[in-house]
């Protein structure tokens, strides 16, 4: 099984991105004020992480997670550098940790002063299907909810990824947009509206529908 070794635990201090990110600066986030963390009911430990691990992680598994088309998403070497900076600056990394080995992450980004952008989670197959992904969903939105400066969350998921879409149907996401593009395909764009008032506005006066739910644990 190939899963990135590292000295990962609760007690490694966080990465300097993880304190000068961001979503820091913009929305006074300060991650590591809720992280490290063991997600409920496993044994998986949720650590803020960096770039240079999730690039590793994403050279030596991405085949396994995404099969071999995954390539694609290396094949512009151009592109490197201004990628890592980009990264580098933008990008707030949670690594999904089973006995200190990074088996996923998750990566965040801003989009602008009041949207937040879900851009990216992957978990190596052996571990998907427990839950992951929706118990650290569950704590994220709940950190950047309470913060109040942050009306939507966003996303991108393939038509296909029928657990994606799943996954984010439950958490009351609503389709608000569609996409196609040279890098990722064709894209279902899904937002979650995390002011009341314009959750309001939007099912109510632009759209026809039926109100959200109360959200169910897991
Ligand atoms: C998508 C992914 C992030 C989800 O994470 P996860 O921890 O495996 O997800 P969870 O275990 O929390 O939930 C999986 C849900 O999908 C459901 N599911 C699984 N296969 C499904 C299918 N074919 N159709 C519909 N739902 C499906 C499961 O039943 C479960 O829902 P439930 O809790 O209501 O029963 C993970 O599976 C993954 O890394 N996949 C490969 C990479 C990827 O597609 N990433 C997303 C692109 S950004």
């Amino acid at each position: 099984m190939q899963i990135l070794e590292g000295n990962f635990n609760s007690e490694s201090p966080p990465p300097i991105s993880a304190t000068h990110s961001l979503s820091k600066k913009i929305f006074q986030i300060q991650w590591t004020d809720h992280f490290p963390l063991r997600l409920h009911q496993s044994e998986i430990d949720v650590v803020v992480g960096d770039y240079a691990t999730v690039s590793k992680f994403v050279k030596e598994s991405y085949h396994r997670i995404y099969g071999p088309s995954s390539e694609k998403f290396f094949d512009n070497p151009l592109m490197g550098a201004q990628k890592n900076r980009y990264y580098e600056e933008a990008g707030d990394f949670f690594l999904f940790l089973h006995e200190k080995k990074v088996v996923g992450f998750f990566v965040g980004t801003l989009i602008d002063w009041s949207s937040y952008y879900f851009r990216n989670c992957s978990i190596l197959p052996e571990y998907q299907g427990e839950k992951i992904y929706q118990k650290f969903l569950a704590i994220v939105i709940d950190i950047i909810q309470k913060t109040k400066k942050v009306d939507r969350l966003e996303g991108d998921v393939s038509p296909v990824n029928y657990p994606h879409i799943h996954i984010l149907n439950k958490f009351q996401f609503t389709i608000t947009g569609f996409n196609s593009s040279e890098r990722w395909g064709t894209l279902l764009h899904f937002t979650k509206f995390l002011n009341p008032e314009i959750q309001r506005q939007f099912s109510e006066i632009f759209c026809h529908g039926i109100s959200p739910k109360p959200i169910q644990d897991g």
